[in-house]
Parts: C-alpha cells; structure tokens; sequence
C-alpha cells in the first residue's frame, strides 16, 4: 500500500484521485510545514505531494528511503533537486500549462498597475489626499503601442505577449531558444541587454535557474529606460533586490511590480515596501480557484502516475524513468 504524504491541504478533486492511491497523511495546519515535520513523516511514504515552499534536496531524499514519486503543485521547480531525484530515479511532476492564462493575466495586471502608478492612487485616496481633479496628477506611462520586453518567453511568455497584441504593443523577447515561428507574428529576439536598452516595460518570466539568479543587476537596471516599468511574475531571486530598490530611488527606472520577491515572505522592513513606486503582492499569479483547482489535480494526477510506474502527464525530468518504460 502506497503513502503518501501531502504538504498542504488540497481540493476534494484532487484528495479524492489520492486517497484511490493509498494512504493519505495530510500536513493539516494553514502554513507551510514545518522542515523536521516533513522530514519525520517522509520516513516511510512512497509519494510526496509538495509545494514551492518545501525544498526536496538530498537530506529529504535521504530521509525518505521509500520515496518513488514526487509531486509539485507549481510550475517552477527551482525548489527541487532535479538531477537528485532523477539520479535515484524518482519522477517529479509539475503544473505547467493549466495556469499559464490566470498568470499572464496577473503579468499584465501589475505591468499595468506600474505604468498607471495604481499603487500611489489608492494610497491617495485612503490617505485622505484626493480633493479635485488635476491635470498633472499621478501621471504614469503609456502602454498602448509602447515596446514591450518579455524575459522568458516559454508558455507564459507567450501568453503575455498575446495579451500583448491587444494593447498595439510591439514585442521583444528573449531567452534560451530564439523561435523563429514567432518571428512571423511580429515577436522579435534581442540579447538581454538589447531588450533592455529598448524596453518601455520590460515582464521577467524565466525560471529561476544559476544563470538567471540576479540577471537584474545593477548593471541590468542601468541599461533600461528611466521610464522603463519593470514587473516580475516568475521567482523573486532572479531580481537583486538592493539593485531594484537602488533603481526604484535613483530614477534608473520608473515603477516595479512583484509578484515575487526574494525572500518570501518579503520582510515587514524591507525598503521596497515603503517605495511608493514599487507595488508588491504576494505571489498571487496562478490564485484562481479554477487554476489551482487545475494545478491540485494535475499535480494529483502526476503523483497517482509515478507510483504506478506510469509517464507522468506533466513530468519535470522524464529522464527519470525513460529507460524504465516498456518500449
Ligand atoms: C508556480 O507554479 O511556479 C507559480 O509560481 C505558482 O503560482
């Protein structure tokens, strides 16, 4: 009989898939469990239904001897020790595809929201500050037809760019691959540091990865527009904080919007919380209840497949179990 361990409480839909899988012991509590907690009950589960808040590196694996599937209810897996788990042959499955639309829609919100200075106008009006109209109030920058730069431009990439189009926006991008079947749609590749230069709002959503930890530097910020808005969507680590505040003050850009941060929770006294141009939300990018429905069943769905010695419908290093499969 399989056990499985689940980090958070999850929609009936997708407790139901497990508990048809095995014996289901479920983290009950409304935070994240605690490390000795989830190293404790590891100790004899065959699957491990987990979120971006729990780190599976090699001490978990070591104290989950049983341990032949993983799953993570996010579509990031920075939080996972890949190469580990592939290594001692144990799939891990993800949620990409079923929250790329709310997360685009969370990009486009907060891109919006930093070029129209939204943060300061709320704060006007609870701040008791709103008297009359004025005609130089709070003025922010254009979106319609401006350049849009969109860092990462995988499934939700691509999402926010099509969003892209509706607003006249000129869009450039780039990332790992170049994709020249997008090229025909008026999508165009630059290095990093050209997307940058020109950029007036500039959406990070690449993984988070050793090469894109700190891609915004301060050398980063130095090359973008002074009214350049900066929004992050993808994981807070690929943004140095201390460079974007410093950017924030200095003027090198106009406005940021995170729906990430580095760490998270941000810290009550962390300086980008007091910039009245940085808008800061927490990590709310796939929080419908029809996405993370979506994304509990899947990650169900994917645990339920591994402990069957299945393909995952959704798998992060099919490497894995590649050679194990029937040919
Ligand atoms: C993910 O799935 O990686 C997102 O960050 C969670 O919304």
């Amino acid at each position: 009989m399989d056990r499985i361990v689940v980090t958070r409480t999850l929609p009936e839909a997708a407790m139901s898939l497990l508990d048809d899988a095995g014996t289901v012991w479920v983290w009950p509590e409304d935070r994240p469990i605690p490390r000795e907690a989830m190293l404790r009950e590891v100790a004899d589960a065959t699957g491990l239904f987990s979120m971006l808040t729990d780190d599976v590196d090699q001490e978990l694996l070591d104290a989950a001897p049983a341990l032949r599937a993983v799953s993570t209810m996010a579509v990031g897996t920075d939080n996972i020790d890949l190469a580990a788990c592939t290594e001692r042959g144990i799939p891990v499955g993800h949620t990409p595809d079923v929250l790329t639309e709310a997360t685009a829609d969370m990009a486009f919100a907060l891109m919006l929201a930093a070029a129209r200075r939204v943060r300061e106008g709320i704060r006007y009006v609870i701040d008791g500050h709103w008297r009359r109209w004025e005609p130089n109030l709070l003025l922010g920058t254009e979106v319609n037809g401006t350049t849009l730069g969109i860092v990462g431009f995988g499934r939700i990439g691509s999402a926010i760019g099509r969003r892209a189009l509706g607003f006249n926006m000129h869009i450039v991008y780039t990332g790992r691959r170049r994709q020249a079947d997008l090229e025909d749609l008026g999508v165009s590749y630059r290095t990093f540091e050209g997307l940058l230069q020109e950029s007036d709002h500039v959406v990070i959503s690449c993984p988070l990865t050793p090469e894109t930890r700190h891609l915004f530097d301060r050398d980063a910020f130095r090359l973008m527009k002074p009214t350049a808005t900066l929004t992050n969507i993808a994981r807070g680590p690929i943004v140095d904080s201390r460079a974007l505040e410093w950017a924030l003050r200095s003027g090198e850009i106009t406005a940021a919007a995170l729906d990430v941060t580095d760490p998270e929770p941000i810290p009550q006294d962390d300086p980008l919380l007091s910039l009245p141009n940085c808008l800061v939300l927490p990590h709310l990018g796939s929080a419908t209840d029809q996405t993370r429905e979506a994304m509990a069943v899947l990650a169900a769905r994917n645990l339920v497949a591994g402990l069957r010695g299945e393909p995952l419908p959704a798998c992060a290093n099919p490497e894995a179990y590649r050679d194990t499969l029937p040919t």
